[in-house]
């Protein structure tokens, strides 16, 4: 392996998890960022992050960072981190192809001594059952003879500036016990909060897979109660507040569970346990409650419109937010789309106005025309605030009401106006 001074890093996949990471990295120590999407490297190496995790003063601070496109650029380089998707497919069964592609890009540059870190969120055994395979095979090295492996997930959160690469522990491991040493002693130089060593790749992989496995299921259980509370006709951010006065109340909130992590990772739990013969009950329970919140939500906001009188066929209707999270441009399995397919059932005609979304990528990754800003003249029949993004809390009660016709319906998913301001909340 390589000492920590001649380390010499390559990122491979430089999205939300990968930038930050080269970031920190090229700030330290000779690092090239590489990724397949050649638009990408284009925009990196002109100083724009379409993903907004890292500004140009920051890119512009890590000098030892270059950008590229190109395998070549990464022979000369002896650690290699992997931060490409880890999305399901269809069958919401893991699609290990871009882990599977990263590899063999390994594969083709690997050489004697060098390390291979995995970050990308899988399931217990994949570094070692399906990635390291691949890189033998095109590389003919033989693992933990002439080359080695770490595992060291990522705890990116998208928009937050608070939690950042070098502000939360990470979770470390090595195929060797000197090899964990020298992934750890790695990370040590970014991360000033420190890491934890685990055990083996198995255990970290498997603490990351469940990190998001058990907010998943915290938020399943608040969408659960959202519903019978809405039937009993209590609002559940008051019955929350309530409850949250105790000491040990975990202080989980209503939601749409989209994005790529939270709503994807439990699928890769429950394939590995199914495969080996457990039939999850409760993980997948709490998956089926969370993905039909978008059906509930209309459901809700169809009742409220017809108790008014409103008819739903050929209603205006104007959803505020299609982005998985508030204040972050991500759209990546959005759960908003349901509430527009939904409603769509019912020949309601949707406006989306989204400030943080691109409206190219929309378009292209769900068919939808986003507004460009709020019509001055359109008065619709039913707005339903999906994404808590800070300008529709500017907006406030009274610039919400006035793009709503006179009858109308206010259904607020994320609690961002008063309760006395809307027909009804999550
Ligand atoms: N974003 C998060 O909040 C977050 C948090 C924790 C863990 N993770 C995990 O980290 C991993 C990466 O997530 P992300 O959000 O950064 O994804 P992303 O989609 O933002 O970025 C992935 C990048 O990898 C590139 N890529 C794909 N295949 C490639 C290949 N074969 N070679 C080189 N580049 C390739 C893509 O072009 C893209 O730029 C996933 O496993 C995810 O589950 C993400």
């Amino acid at each position: 392996m390589p000492s920590l001074n001649d380390s010499s890093v390559a990122i491979i996949g430089l999205g939300y998890v990968g930038l930050p990471l080269a970031v920190a990295f090229g700030s330290k120590r000779k690092t090239v960022g590489f990724d397949v999407n050649q638009a990408r490297i284009r925009d990196l190496a002109a100083g724009i992050d379409a993903t907004l995790e890292v500004s140009g003063d920051e890119l512009a601070s890590a000098t030892q960072l270059s950008f590229s496109h190109d395998l070549n650029d990464l022979r000369a380089c002896n650690v290699f981190i992997v931060t490409v998707p880890t999305p399901i497919d269809d069958h919401k069964r893991p699609d290990l192809t871009p882990l599977i592609k990263a590899s063999e890009t390994l594969g083709k540059v690997i050489k004697h001594g060098d390390v291979v870190v995995y970050e990308s969120t899988v399931y217990p055994g994949a570094t070692e059952e399906v990635c390291i395979p691949v890189i033998e095979k095109l590389s003919g090295l033989r693992f933990n003879q002439d080359f080695f492996a770490g595992y060291s997930p990522e705890r990116i959160n998208p928009g937050d500036k608070e939690h950042r690469v070098h502000s939360i522990v990470k979770v470390t491991s090595g195929s060797t016990p000197e090899i964990a040493d020298f992934v750890d002693a790695l990370y040590r130089t970014i991360v000033l909060a420190g890491t934890h060593r685990a055990s083996s790749i198995k255990v970290a992989e498997a603490a990351k897979v469940i990190e998001n496995t058990q907010r998943d299921l915290n938020i399943a259980l608040i969408n659960e109660l959202a519903i019978i509370f809405g039937k009993l006709g209590i609002d559940t951010l008051e019955v929350l507040e309530a409850a949250g006065s105790k000491w040990n109340f975990l202080p989980f909130r209503p939601g749409l569970v989209g994005g790529h992590c939270i709503s994807v990772d439990p699928y890769y739990l429950t394939y590995k346990a199914q495969e080996i013969g457990y039939h999850p009950e409760v993980i997948l329970a709490g998956r089926r409650i969370n993905d039909n919140m978008g059906q509930y939500v209309t459901d809700q906001v169809v009742k409220l419109m017809t108790r008014k009188r409103i008819h739903v066929v050929d209603a205006n209707i104007l959803i505020l937010g299609l982005t998985f999270k508030e204040n972050c441009p991500d759209l990546r399995n959005t759960r908003v789309v349901d509430i527009v397919r939904e409603l769509e059932e019912y020949h309601a005609k949707i406006d989306i106005f989204d400030p943080w979304a691109n409206r190219e990528e929309a378009h292209h990754e769900y068919g939808y025309t986003l507004l460009e800003s709020l019509p001055e003249d359109k008065r619709y029949d039913a707005v339903i605030l999906t994404v808590g993004h800070k300008q529709f809390r500017e907006m406030g009660a009274e610039g919400i009401k006035k793009l709503c016709a006179e009858s109308h319906v206010i259904y607020d998913v994320k609690y961002i106006l008063p309760k006395d301001a809307v027909d009804a909340r999550l």
